[in-house]
């Protein structure tokens, strides 16, 4: 080894041992008689000095450091006069009697500390810079301490981690995939795994009956703060379980993670209906770190003249407590803002609850004082409370309260970053209708099983069959999702003809799997978490790119090392690919 210790663990107990040190230069100050010279490694930062009994020669090569140089500094652990209760390596420096440069450094593009001055595009194009950075390079030992501890609780409950190949074949999981051409094959294509569903499955026929599987995907679809081309699953499948075995094991690998990486304890999780979480929340993934749920008004506002409300299948609202002072400019404010595209809004109506027991609404010319003080008991209002009212068609009008709930959740600061609120979604739809193509999709995919009691309502009424699918969601986020499959070959052919495939098309993308249930496949079932949101939520951050070491940016790019990119004519030909550009 180079050095005899790391820059982060000396202390009052080490001052008179020889040292050697081996790091970057994070800073030096020339104070005349004396150079101070921080240096950093990943363990943290340790203070070298030159002083006037340093031999000369050494004090002029410290002098000369520049930021980022790479040295290797050997002295003695002395007491510092002045100290710094700030860092655990305060108390002491090193009186250098040996300076050696390993390598020196161009001035990096942006401060290489806590707080930077580097954009974010910067950042990205030198993002092995960035990733010495203590906030960067603390979300990634995170994520190995958490890749670890899951790593930990699944051996010891007999799970096997086996690797799935990463050149397939397509499988449905919704998004489009990535498609790699095979040279071999001219004009044939690989898939990358939007995720191992299929092999999970292969594997439980294979009797392995608990499998995981910490495995990147690839998914091309649009991208968000929580959404990469690739990421990172904890992909999971049992086989001879019930959906309550699945809860109990994933709901203890979530707690085991929260106890030993946060030293956060948690009881059972609590668990929702799919239709409850869209009725009270709007949404499948509810952040129930604070209340504020829908109050349907359709009883209360109906046949007194007001339009807007008597023509909608739903007035809905919620009650934004303390913000009754919120000004006219305000509310016109929020009003635009739900009326953006994004959210679709047709308008806003609001109740303020006055502090002197008043009640002030925007549509009093149809609702008197009576009617609102119904209002206001509907939502549990009091003295200081906004009440805010949306109408409309149901469903749409659902998802617009939702985001009107959570920028105001927002607004309230009522979604704390180190608070956490686990839930589990249950009972998902099995199926979902799709305007754009006039047909039902599987909800989660093709593979989930109906429930049992609702078979026949496969052909009468498919859009209100549920699937034994269910998610867990943390702080407003989908984290993981799963279900039971099915495991009967007419079953899953049934399945494939009710997302409308034929029984050739079927046969073709999933015959290997339906013959595979027809040689003894066990009842089995499983789920997938998302390991990149699962560290962005234990980070406390609100993108996933921050735990993941070189992740590509909002077009799919990596800038750093510029891809995608063009390949070369020959390469092309070799594929047997032709060009349309
Ligand atoms: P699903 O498609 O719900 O299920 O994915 C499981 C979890 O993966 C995470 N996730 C993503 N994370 C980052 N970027 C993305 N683009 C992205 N897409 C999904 C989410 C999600 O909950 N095979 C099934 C699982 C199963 O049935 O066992 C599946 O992949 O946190």
């Amino acid at each position: 080894m180079l050095r005899t210790h790391t820059c982060g663990e000396l202390n009052i107990s080490h001052v008179g041992q020889n040292v050697i040190l081996c790091g970057w230069v994070q800073k030096s100050r020339d104070l005349g008689g004396m150079t101070f010279v921080d240096v950093r490694d990943r363990y943290g930062l340790t203070q070298l000095v030159f002083n006037t009994d340093t031999d000369f020669g050494l004090r002029e090569s410290a002098r000369q450091l520049g930021r980022e140089f790479v040295i290797k500094a050997s002295g003695k652990v002395i007491e510092r006069t002045s100290k710094n209760a700030k860092i655990p390596t305060g108390e002491i420096e090193i009186a250098v009697d040996n300076l050696e440069i390993l390598n020196s450094s161009r001035i990096p593009p942006f401060l290489i500390e806590d707080e930077t001055d580097g954009g974010e595009e910067l950042r990205a194009k030198y993002r092995y810079l960035d990733l010495r950075r203590n906030p960067i390079r603390n979300n990634l030992v995170l994520r190995h301490r958490m890749a670890q501890e899951v790593r930990k609780y699944l051996d010891g409950l007999g799970f096997i981690e086996v690797e799935t190949p990463v050149l397939i074949k397509s499988t449905p999981e919704g998004a489009r995939d990535f498609v790699v051409p095979s040279r071999m094959n001219p004009g044939e294509f690989y898939a990358l795994p939007q995720s191992p569903q299929t092999f999970k499955q292969l594997l439980m026929v294979s009797g392995f009956d608990r499998y995981f599987q910490i495995v990147k995907c690839f998914r091309d679809e649009d991208l968000r703060a929580d959404r990469q081309p690739e990421f990172t699953q904890i992909d999971c499948e049992m086989a001879f379980i019930t959906q309550e075995d699945i809860l109990h094991i994933f709901e203890g690998m979530t707690r085991h993670l929260f106890k030993t990486v946060k030293d956060i304890h948690f009881g059972a999780f609590p668990r929702m209906q799919y239709a409850d979480a869209m009725r009270i929340y709007g949404s499948d993934k509810p952040d129930i770190r604070f209340g504020m749920q829908f109050v349907e008004l359709n009883d209360i506002v109906k046949g007194k003249g007001f339009g807007v409300f008597d023509n909608a299948e739903l007035v809905v609202g919620i009650n934004a407590k303390g913000c009754a002072e919120y000004t006219r400019k305000q509310l016109d404010e929020l009003t635009e803002w739900l009326k953006r595209p994004q959210i679709g809004a047709t308008g806003l109506v609001y109740c303020r609850y006055n502090s002197d027991s008043t009640l002030k609404s925007s549509v009093d010319k149809f609702y008197g004082e009576d009617e609102l003080t119904n209002w206001a008991a509907a939502f549990n209002a009091e003295p200081g409370d906004l009440m805010l009212v949306l109408a409309g068609n149901a469903d749409k009008v659902r998802k617009q309260l939702n985001e009107l709930r959570l920028e105001m959740g927002n607004r309230l600061g009522l979604r704390k970053k180190d608070e956490f609120a686990p839930l589990w979604v249950l009972d998902f739809p099995l199926l979902e209708w799709d305007e754009e193509t006039g047909r039902y999709h599987a909800m989660h995919h093709p593979f989930t099983s109906p429930k049992p009691e609702d078979i026949p309502m496969l052909d009468t009424a498919p859009g209100t069959v549920r699937a034994n699918a269910y998610d867990l969601v943390i702080n407003g986020t989908e984290i993981g999702g799963g279900s039971i499959r099915i495991h009967d070959r007419d079953l899953q052919a049934l399945m494939f003809k009710h997302l409308g495939f034929s029984k050739e098309e079927a046969q073709k993308q999933f015959g290997f799997l339906m013959d595979a249930f027809e040689y003894g496949a066990p009842p089995h079932g499983g789920i997938a978490f998302g390991f990149d949101r699962l560290c962005s939520i234990f980070a406390g951050l609100d993108s996933i790119r921050d735990v993941m070491a070189f992740p590509k940016n909002n077009s799919g790019r990596d800038i750093m090392i510029d891809t995608p990119s063009t390949i070369s004519a020959d390469q092309m030909t070799e594929l047997k690919i032709k060009t349309t550009v």
